[in-house]
């Protein structure tokens, strides 16, 4: 879901980047409701205002959209927890201030701390794993999730799976970055019912609970947006603002 650059930014937009180690996201944001449009991808290099940043000039950082309350960080192979990602950013806008997805590969960790709370999401690829279960650039930050100080700060996590062919692993994923996350100090947030799955078995489940929320766009697109809308309340809910 990308739009063409334009030559000037449109009216009431302002541009804001996204910026991780390698590539930078370009938006345009607007001013009036901070709705973003995803614009394009461009190596950091040549973005002179993260140079900037990187140098320790903090005035150019609200630009980088660390301004918001909730941080929104996925991972993706094919998508879906991408597009999972934009409809959580556009149910949970409703309620309070909520960041643009960023793709954590995109990301430094350390970003994280800039936010009030955090919702972050990943696949499941990697079929009865015990580590590394997303097969996505998660698997290479857990620990260092587990050495932020996210102490008063709220974290929830969503995470795509596909309860039919890999049914015995629906979600495993959210388990791992659930535990990864605990001893940043953080208070997880966001554990859904199984009710209304069908699925056989997953680590995700503690409990009688799931640890986030699953979302299976293989089997059950249609039901994303409500599982979602739902879910943003539920976290408004459990005090994420
Ligand atoms: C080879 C392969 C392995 C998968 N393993 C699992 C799994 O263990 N558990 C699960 O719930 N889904 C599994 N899936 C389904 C994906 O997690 C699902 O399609 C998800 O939506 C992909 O998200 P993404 O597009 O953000 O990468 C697997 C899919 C493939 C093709």
């Amino acid at each position: 879901m990308w739009a063409r650059a334009q030559k000037h930014v449109p009216k009431n937009h302002e541009e804001i980047f996204i910026v991780g180690n390698t590539y930078a996201t370009l938006y345009y944001r607007s001013i009036r409701n901070m709705n973003t449009i995803k614009i394009k991808r461009v190596p950091v290099s040549v973005i002179t205002k993260f140079k900037l940043w990187r140098q320790g000039k903090p005035s150019t950082r609200g630009r980088l959209q660390v301004s918001a309350k909730v941080g929104l960080f996925y991972s993706t192979s094919t998508g879906n927890t991408e597009a999972a990602a934009e409809w959580i950013q556009e149910k949970f806008a409703k309620h309070g201030d909520i960041a643009a997805p960023v793709d954590i590969c995109e990301a430094n960790v350390s970003d994280m701390q800039a936010f009030d709370s955090l919702i972050v999401g990943a696949p499941t690829w990697n079929t009865g794993a015990d580590e590394g279960r997303s097969g996505t650039a998660w698997d290479d930050v857990l620990d260092e999730l587990g050495a932020l100080n996210l102490k008063g700060k709220k974290v929830a996590i969503f995470g795509c799976g596909d309860s039919v062919a890999y049914g015995d692993y629906f979600c495993d994923a959210i388990e791992e970055l659930h535990a990864a996350f605990e001893p940043s100090g953080a208070e997880l947030i966001g554990k859904t019912d199984p009710a209304g799955y069908d699925f056989s078995d997953s680590k995700s489940l503690v409990d009688g609970k799931f640890l986030g929320l699953p979302l299976d766009d293989d089997n059950e697109e249609d039901k994303t947006e409500t599982r979602v809308e739902n879910w943003c309340v539920q976290l408004v809910s459990e005090g994420m603002k």
